[in-house]
């Protein structure tokens, strides 16, 4: 009788509430998805999803005692790791879902990449998620000054010496990077504006395309090209619940990370500098997700070391429109695979390069 009553009670809410918000049809649209058994997504995309989301409340948390100007900054955070109840916890979980999100999102690449999930139908979602990459190495970027340390101040003025090093707008892009012609407190309101408006809306529309994209031509299957004409003859694969099955092993994957978040914030917390000293230029060193452009900086000239990178972000940007092969599998697409399995090598070389100079 009391199941009875919960369960008429429960009915009479979700009527009172779609009467009032029709969302019913959508919820459902959402819910009732069915994806290929044999998608394998590892999980990585969904896991970049959840590091945003840890992002947005961490940093929204970070943004109430922060503050943005040089002679400010650097105590405020000070403030935030020792004297603000689990500023520490904080502001260590965002240093490391930051990192995390980034290794991620370049995992999601690959998967989606090895797998030919990038073919047909699926070439705008590429060229959306090419898009949250270059959003995602932007909030590494500006980011990294707002403690202004010394670590923070030096990574900054090289970074954008490089960016001032591209042939034509290299100097029009320092100027408008720096806000001047030195790395100062216009800099910084710059990166911080940037940092927690501008980069957090543009990310959030382009996934909110990017997952539509994802609902509305659903997951590859990386066994099998899609059919240009999907008819009932050619749409038999076995598919399964998108809801509750796949999405209860990706919260798993999700509990796991939050679980390693933790233990990483806690055994190696983010470490503050000496503050920014304009005068002593140190060893600066970008994060390591810069550090194979930053080393390919050192044996190329410096036009063709700033143009590579660029012209290769070009090439992944556009790749589905110059493999136009309909094959998936792995053994009948030898030489793209073995090609980017020897570019990612070499990418990997120099980042651990850079790390070990
Ligand atoms: C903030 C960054 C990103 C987030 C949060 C994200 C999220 C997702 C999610 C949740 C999926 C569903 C399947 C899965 O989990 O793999 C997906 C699929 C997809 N993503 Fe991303 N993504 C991001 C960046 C990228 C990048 C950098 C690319 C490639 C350049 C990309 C291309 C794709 C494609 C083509 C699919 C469809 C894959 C398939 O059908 O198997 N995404 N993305």
């Amino acid at each position: 009788m009391a199941t009875g009553q919960t369960a008429g009670g429960s009915r009479r809410t979700t009527r009172w509430l779609d009467d009032r918000t029709r969302l019913a049809p959508v919820l459902a649209a959402m819910v009732h998805v069915r994806i290929p058994m044999t998608a394998r997504t590892w999980y990585f995309g969904g896991i970049a999803l959840f590091l945003f989301g840890i992002q947005v409340v961490t940093g929204t948390l970070l943004a109430l005692y922060y503050k943005p100007t040089p002679e400010a900054a650097y105590e405020s955070v000070q403030f935030i790791t020792s004297d603000v109840s689990f500023g520490w916890l904080i502001r260590s979980v965002h240093h490391w879902a930051a990192n995390l999100m980034i290794l991620f999102v370049v995992l999601h690449l690959l998967r989606v990449f090895f797998q030919a999930a990038y073919k047909y139908p699926r070439e705008v979602t590429w060229v959306v998620g090419c898009g949250l990459l270059l959003l995602t190495l932007g909030f590494g970027f500006t980011g990294y000054l707002l403690p202004w340390d010394q670590r923070a101040y030096w990574a900054t003025v090289v970074g954008t010496e490089i960016a001032g090093g591209v042939p034509v707008i290299g100097d029009s892009l320092l100027l408008l990077l720096r806000g001047g012609s030195d790395v100062s407190g216009a800099t910084m309101s710059r990166f911080f504006g940037i940092h927690v408006l501008v980069l957090p809306l543009a990310l959030g529309g382009m996934l909110a395309l990017h997952l539509v994209l994802v609902h509305q031509l659903g997951l590859a299957n990386p066994k099998k090209p899609e059919p240009r004409v999907r008819t009932a003859d050619n749409d038999d694969e076995p598919l399964r619940p998108f809801f509750p099955h796949y999405i209860l092993d990706e919260l798993v994957a999700w509990y796991i990370l939050l679980a390693v978040l933790v233990v990483l914030a806690s055994l190696y917390p983010a470490t503050l500098e000496e503050p920014a000293n304009i005068l002593d230029a140190g060893h600066p060193k970008p994060e390591w997700y810069y550090l194979a452009v930053y080393e390919m900086l050192k044996f190329l000239p410096k036009d063709i070391g700033i143009l590579a990178p660029i012209v290769g972000l070009g090439v992944v940007i556009v790749w589905p429109f110059l493999d136009r092969s309909p094959e998936v599998l792995a053994r009948r697409r030898k030489v793209v695979v073995g090609g980017a399995t020897l570019i990612v090598l070499a990418l990997v070389f120099l980042t651990w390069r850079g790390y070990v100079a």
